[in-house]
């Protein structure tokens, strides 16, 4: 077997409970800190050497459609989950006809396809910005008649990170956009004129219950996630129900079991969702140091039956991420109440290779916090 990592050769203890992640990246291995403390044995699938996750414990070195694999993978796991939304769904489904797999395989297809994606939002009367199917060059000329510009060409699916769409803003920036991105499924989306970015992260546990985190802004630069915050600063009473209402009827539609994070734009008139991550998000990282359970800890917790914990913070949470590179570590955690997550990835422009949190008892001195990270961040990492 292709085995490497700590879980190699050590006796099955009746007592542990054995979870299988599906990839190997730093989710993968901050849901494996985070479940460690809880005495679980993790065993990761990942067809990549030295990954992030590998590090959390057995390694099993295959190919997420490799059937082989995937019994090897599956072999004696209590319960299997993933970290990345491309997971084949038929592997998905293939392990769960083994093995509970949460969230269910239904979310991660779901979640996979722009369109499925916002058709679903809709038909359960969470509002999505406009958009049109586009397989065509015609059908974008006429999406663009209908939606207008400012708009946004988006591949309905692989997309991460800004990666997988082009603005639109009059006709020569539609042939490019086109010449771009024609060729697979498309999907074109009104711009959507919000004032701030928003996610939602709650957790659904086997019975039902919900916990919701409390909503995050935040900040991107180039599509990528930079900063959040949390609790959104200045968030009105009734936006934050309507962002649990709307959450909430997307788990209960899905029987949804896990972390869930649905991104926002907030606009004047209310919040208009862009898209889910049938996962734990880099939004939610904060919750790591926030003092109270994590989204890593609760989402093992959910999909193993476990009770839940209290998502809240103590006070007021911020994240950096670190892209590209980063500081020294004596400089990041010189900063007062600074955490730092490093992902154990080589630096490459563009690439999240860690993040650092901060937790302040007022708005103001997390905001100096932040201030002084997002420095570091930026002295170190390409801007
Ligand atoms: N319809 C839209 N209107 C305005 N801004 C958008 C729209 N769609 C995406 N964006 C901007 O681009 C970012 C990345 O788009 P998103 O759909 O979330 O793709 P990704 O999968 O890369 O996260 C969003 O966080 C937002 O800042
Ligand atoms: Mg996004």
């Amino acid at each position: 077997m292709a085995n490497s990592g700590n879980g190699e050769g050590r006796p099955a203890l009746r007592q542990a409970i054995h979870v299988g992640i599906i990839g190997g990246g730093q989710l993968g291995r901050m849901l494996g800190l985070a479940g460690i403390p809880l005495g679980i044995r993790f065993r990761i699938l990942e067809p990549k050497e030295n990954a992030p996750a590998s590090a959390i414990g057995e390694h099993i070195r295959g190919d997420y459609d490799d059937p082989e694999a995937l019994d090897r993978f599956a072999e004696g796991l209590d319960a299997v989950t993933y970290e990345f939304e491309n997971v084949p769904v038929e592997s998905a489904r293939r392990l769960a006809g083994q093995v509970p797999v949460f969230p269910p395989p239904a979310a991660l297809e779901m979640a996979q396809d722009r369109l499925v994606e916002k058709e679903t939002f809709e038909s359960i009367g969470i509002e999505t910005a406009p958009w049109r199917q586009v397989d065509s060059r015609e059908d974008l000329a006429r999406a663009l008649e209908v939606l207008g510009t400012p708009a946004i060409l988006k591949t309905r699916r692989f997309g991460y990170d800004g990666k997988g769409q082009e603005r639109i803003d009059d006709g020569p920036s539609a042939d490019a956009a086109w010449e771009r991105l024609g060729g697979v499924p498309l999907i074109l989306e009104g711009f959507v004129d919000f004032h701030r970015e928003l996610s939602g992260i709650a957790v659904r546990d086997r019975s039902g219950q919900i916990r919701h985190y409390p909503l995050a802004e935040n900040l991107h630069r180039d599509g990528i996630l930079r900063e959040s915050r949390a609790p959104a600063p200045g968030i009105l009473p009734e936006r934050a129900r309507e962002a649990r209402t709307k959450v909430e009827r997307l788990l209960e539609y899905l029987d949804y079991v896990g972390v869930v994070a649905v991104e926002f734009f907030e606009t004047a008139d209310g919040l208009i969702a862009n898209e889910m991550a049938p996962r734990v998000h880099n939004s939610g990282h904060w919750s790591q140091d926030g003092g109270g359970v994590s989204q890593f800890e609760n989402h093992i917790r959910a999909i193993l039956g476990l009770p839940l914990g209290d998502p809240a913070p103590n006070g007021w949470a911020g994240m950096v991420n670190l892209i590209g590179g980063f500081p020294r570590r004596r400089e990041a955690l010189g900063v007062s109440g600074a955490r730092l997550h490093l992902y154990d990835k080589s630096p490459r422009p563009g690439r999240k290779i860690g993040h650092i949190n901060v937790r302040r008892g007022s708005l103001e001195e997390l905001e100096k916090g932040m201030a002084q990270i997002s420095e570091l961040a930026h002295d170190a990492g390409e801007g």
